[in-house]
């Protein structure tokens, strides 16, 4: 069909996520004022209100960890969980809400695993990202170390490093490696740029990916999930595979 459509030179349908068939999101910034996320309780509450009316049943939400700029640890995650937690009690918000993190590859990320201070979530899950800018030399000792401290890696976002963009076999090689990928749902919808967009799409066509999340930061995030459409073959294969997502 989709052959047929393409000689003819039709435009394949566009859809709106159903997200009530993702019921988990294990990617987002919704503890306020400790990092580039959430700015107050306020905002916390309105992106959280806003997941629970989408159909989600359960958000991680994952605040940065990076080095200097943002230096949290479960010091500072989880009493920031308790107080957002309670407030969703207050308000009668029925969404079931637990936080880890999103650790940036550096040097302090590699220390605090050989301390096993890490925020993992699930089934020892931890979600780590990296440099925008070049692969990190230290990104295959990082993952051996996760994963010989029992931890599951999953690396945020692949889709938006630029340096992987014609080199999908580094991508399946992480995967080779026990390393799971997450896309986000930001960047299937163009959020990031045409070229994260047009990645994102590519991963997924070639069912190099393992989860889907949302990234959201703010309250924009979400409306403009909610308002998008795109094409059905790739909101398909987004489904397939959260339907079939352990997590
Ligand atoms: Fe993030």
């Amino acid at each position: 069909m989709s052959f047929l459509s393409n000689i003819f030179g039709k435009k394949e349908p566009k859809l709106p996520f159903d997200f009530s068939v993702f019921k988990t999101d294990m990617h987002s910034h919704l503890i306020p004022g400790i990092d580039d996320g959430s700015e107050s309780l306020e905002n916390s509450l309105e992106m959280i209100k806003e997941f629970a009316s989408l159909g989600y049943t359960k958000l991680v939400t994952t605040p940065h960890i990076m080095s200097d700029y943002f230096k949290n640890s479960p010091e500072t995650i989880l009493p920031g969980l308790d107080k957002v937690k309670q407030a969703l009690t207050e308000n009668n918000i029925n969404i079931t809400l637990e936080a880890a993190a999103e650790y940036y590859l550096d040097e302090f990320f590699i220390q605090k695993i050989k301390e096993k201070n890490i925020l993992s979530f699930g089934n020892n899950y931890v979600l780590f990202e990296l440099p925008f800018m070049s692969e990190p030399p230290q990104l295959a000792e990082t993952t051996f170390e996760l994963q010989m401290a029992g931890f599951k890696p999953i690396l945020a976002h692949p889709e938006r490093y630029g340096y992987w963009h014609n080199n999908l076999e580094k991508l399946q090689e992480q995967k080779d490696k026990g390393v799971l990928l997450q896309i986000n749902l930001l960047s299937v919808i163009g959020h990031y740029g045409p070229e994260v967009q047009k990645a994102a799409e590519k991963l997924i066509e070639n069912n190099l990916f393992d989860l889907v999340g949302s990234d959201c930061h703010r309250i924009q995030h979400l409306e403009a999930l909610k308002n998008a459409t795109i094409k059905e073959s790739i909101l398909r294969k987004i489904e397939a595979r959260a339907i079939n997502a352990t997590i």
